[in-house]
């Protein structure tokens, strides 16, 4: 039996000996009483009654160890023109700082602490400070509008924001503070003070008796020593879209998030501690969370943050730059930074001038690679290229070529095999297993593996309808797709409204919701369309109130402003028409799934059931003016 066979087939038949096997990689404060808590099942605890602080294994344990002048964080920010480095003492150091700043403003074990920053090392510090007290952090993408974090501020109820004054996207400077004062006005909850980094390229107002100058308070600070926690309690809350306006708070454990961190650094990613591993993400997504900041200082390796985009800072050599710098042994990013290097530099010019002989694999995530795509990376790069599929619910990879077990042959257009610890399962509507080949929905049979999410933050009701009821015993993952023969596994696409635009998970449901509030319009449809570089984007249509006499093209200017001003500029929503129906089943379902298919010029049925079939023309008129299909 392989090693890959082998030690999945242990995850599943033994998860206890296996997880606690692992966890010893981890330094606890207290064993467990028990490696799996099924007692409230399906509520699944890992490694319930022990305790540890993350911090402590992300970065003291690493300086007690001969670590301390190793380089933990490697920042470089091509829009900014700096480069700095922070060996393991360093970042103990600001990080201890930070967490004496909250501690000064109250905050304690189990509060609440909301981080908005760009992608800067005080960033990771941010988190790793709260770690260290054991408050629960949730960030929230840069991205992401004023009414968007004020929806996050009253979910999570934070006592206080960390924040900077800026953020810089290519050459332009995106005023945080503003969102921020804006968001918190929107919100019913107050945070108690905000902490916000004054950068040089943007003078932030602050205010009186809320508003703390961070360069101020860490000058002032008194550094603080670790926080025993439980191993079941929250390390941090990340809301994800869902199909609604109001996004999902997943919540990571402490203890289970460690111990699956350090097993895929060494099994999946390969990676040995001194080593630099750089997730070209944001720490805003869980990409961020998991292999900007914590995988790799639990592990004991480099980390690097990159404050500039795979193409225009300067060139669309910026990755290659990096990695040979900085001596990068993996790269972690989205298909979508590969295609847009692509099609600014198919040759690979830019390559060319720089010495990537460091870099050991590229590992692929947030959406389907498509085989373009691959063979492309393949053909440059010359290394193992691994697409995995992961999500934020369940904070790695739920399957990958585990490069540290063993290395498979790729198949372009799948992820490979099912990782260790994912007992993954392809259903039929009736919860039936589909045979090898055909396309079900992809479940997970419970209990899931250590360092996923054990529930919703404060919404124990939503994690079980969401995700628990619609196969009993199983995690619904939201994905469909199919498993071949070989155990290879092909994810084809989302059961549900989410969509993928740039890497970026977004509900169209949400944007509906947006579209909805415009006061001239009656009803809407959002659809996600596949496009070339950012593999998907949103098509809005609307139906406007009878009463409205409208200009069409004014009203859809107006909802793409809306969306960006409700939403962000993340959403990319860009294209919005006018129509007078939209086409609906005789149930009153909008057909969403027809539309798309128009859309992207895919072949389609008309459904039987539609109410109207002329209500497709001028779908079909209204696309053509806006250029779809592209491939027409
Ligand atoms: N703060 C403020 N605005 C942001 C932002 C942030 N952190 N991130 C993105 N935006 C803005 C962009 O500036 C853009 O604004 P615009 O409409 O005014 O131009 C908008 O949001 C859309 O951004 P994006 O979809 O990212 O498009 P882009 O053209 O700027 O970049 C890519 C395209 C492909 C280069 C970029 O999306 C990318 O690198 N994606 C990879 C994402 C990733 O790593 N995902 C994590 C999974 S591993
Ligand atoms: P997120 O929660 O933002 O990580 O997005 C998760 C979703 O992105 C998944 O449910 C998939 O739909 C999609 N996704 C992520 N990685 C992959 C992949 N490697 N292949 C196909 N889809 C992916």
């Amino acid at each position: 039996m392989g090693q890959y066979l082998e030690q999945y087939k242990q995850s599943l038949d033994q998860p206890e000996n296996f997880w606690a096997k692992a966890a010893e990689a981890i330094d606890w404060d207290q064993t467990w009483s028990n490696v799996l808590d099924d007692s409230q099942a399906p509520q699944y605890r890992w490694f319930a009654g022990a305790k540890l602080n993350t911090c402590y294994n992300a970065i003291d344990r690493h300086v007690a160890n001969g670590r301390a002048d190793q380089a933990a964080l490697i920042y470089d920010s091509p829009v900014t023109g700096t480069k700095k480095t922070y060996s393991y003492q360093e970042l103990l150091n600001e990080v201890s700082k930070l967490a004496g700043v909250l501690s000064s403003l109250g905050v304690t074990k189990g509060d609440r602490v909301l981080v908005y920053m760009p992608m800067i090392p005080e960033g990771v510090m941010a988190m790793l400070a709260c770690a260290r007290i054991g408050a629960i952090h949730s960030v929230v993408f840069g991205g992401f509008a004023a009414n968007e974090l004020a929806t996050r501020i009253n979910d999570a109820k934070p006592d206080v924001i960390l924040s900077a004054s800026c953020g810089i996207e290519g050459s332009r400077v995106i005023k945080y503070k503003p969102l921020l004062d804006g968001a918190i006005e929107l919100s019913d909850h107050k945070p108690a003070y905000t902490v916000i980094l004054q950068r040089p390229q943007e003078q932030a107002e602050m205010q009186d008796g809320r508003d703390v100058d961070w360069a101020t308070a860490i000058a002032n600070s008194t550094p603080v020593d670790c926080v025993s926690v439980d191993a079941t309690d929250p390390l941090y809350i990340l809301y994800t879209s869902g199909t609604t306006g109001q996004p999902k708070g997943v919540v990571r454990d402490n203890g289970g998030h460690a111990v699956a961190m350090m097993w895929t650094m060494k099994y999946l990613y390969n990676i040995e501690p001194g080593e630099v591993f750089w997730a070209a993400s944001d720490i805003g997504w869980v990409v961020g969370h998991s292999y900007i900041c914590y995988g790799p200082l639990l592990n004991g390796s480099t980390t690097v943050i990159f404050e500039g985009k795979p193409v225009g800072t300067p060139d669309p050599g910026a990755f290659w730059r990096v990695i040979s710098e900085h001596k990068v042994a993996s790269l972690f990013t989205a298909p979508t930074a590969l295609r847009a290097i692509r099609k600014e530099d198919p040759d690979c010019l830019h390559l060319k001038k720089y010495d990537i002989s460091c870099m050991r694999a590229l590992f692929l995530a947030g959406e389907r690679c498509d085989p373009d795509t691959l063979f492309w990376a393949q053909d440059n790069l010359q290394i193992p290229v691994v697409d995995h599929w992961w999500q934020t619910e369940t904070g790695w990879a739920i399957a990958s070529n585990c490069l540290g077990l063993e290395e498979f042959p790729v198949k372009p257009g799948s992820p490979t095999k099912p990782v260790p610890g994912y007992d993954v399962r392809f259903l039929g509507d009736a919860g039936e297993a589909v045979a090898a080949g055909e396309m079900g929905a992809i479940a997970i049979k419970l209990p899931l593996p250590p360092g996923t999410f054990p529930t919703l933050w404060q919404n124990e009701q939503r994690f079980r309808s969401s995700y628990l009821e619609t196969f009993e015993g199983y995690y619904e993952t939201g994905d469909a797709g199919y498993q071949d023969e070989d155990g290879y596994v092909y994810i084809m696409g989302r059961t549900d409204d989410v969509i993928n635009v740039a890497g970026h998970r977004l509900s169209t449901g949400a944007m509906e919701e947006v579209i909805a509030s415009h006061p001239d319009v009656a009803e809407c449809a959002v659809i996600g369309v596949a496009d070339n570089l950012k593999g998907q984007s949103p098509i809005g249509f609307a139906v406007l109130q009878s009463g409205a006499h409208r200009n069409d093209d004014d009203v859809a200017k107006e909802l793409i402003a809306l969306i960006r001003e409700k939403i962000g500029p993340v959403a990319a929503f860009k294209v919005a028409t006018v129509v007078k129906r939209l086409p609906k089943t005789r149930s009153g379902k909008i057909l969403r799934g027809t539309m798309r298919s128009m859309a992207d010029g895919v072949e389609h049925k008309v459904p039987a059931t539609i109410d109207d079939p002329t209500t497709l023309g001028e779908i079909t008129n209204n696309l053509k003016a806006l250029g779809y299909p592209k491939s027409a």
